[in-house]
């Protein structure tokens, strides 16, 4: 699989949102190649971990802009983030158990994961945000 880049489709226009999705970008390639490259466990552990981090506090980040410029999706969206964080907490948990991830299904789970949200709900909202800040 070719590398996910953010280019002008995955860009919403706020540049400090399309910087954090930037570095979740880069984490999702280094997880990818790092299952391409038979990194081990312990690696591939600590990628999923700093994904997962980086994406919580990222959420937290577009919550409290929400919030400081009334967003009137915030709930929604708030749901929608709370729903990636599981999913992809049980993806690190079946890693966890299993010691593998699928290249095939487990990451392109992960990239629609990642850009059907982008693509969606945080263009809305950068919609929203270039008018509102
Ligand atoms: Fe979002």
């Amino acid at each position: 699989m070719k590398d996910l880049v953010l280019d002008g489709t995955l860009q919403i226009g706020i540049d400090e949102i399309d910087d954090d999705h930037r570095k979740l970008v880069d984490l999702f390639n280094i997880l990818n190649h790092s299952l391409t490259e038979g990194a081990t466990t312990d690696y591939i552990e600590s990628v999923l971990e700093e994904l997962i981090n980086c994406t919580v506090w990222h959420f937290s980040h577009e919550e409290r802009l929400m919030l400081k410029y009334g967003y009137d999706r915030y709930l929604e969206h708030k749901t929608e983030h709370r729903d990636l964080i599981e999913s992809a907490k049980a993806l690190q948990q079946k890693f966890i158990q299993t010691g593998k991830l699928d290249e095939g299904e487990d990451i392109e789970f992960l990239e629609r994961w990642l850009t059907e949200h982008i693509l969606v709900a945080d263009l809305r909202l950068g919609t929203f945000l270039i008018d509102a800040m």
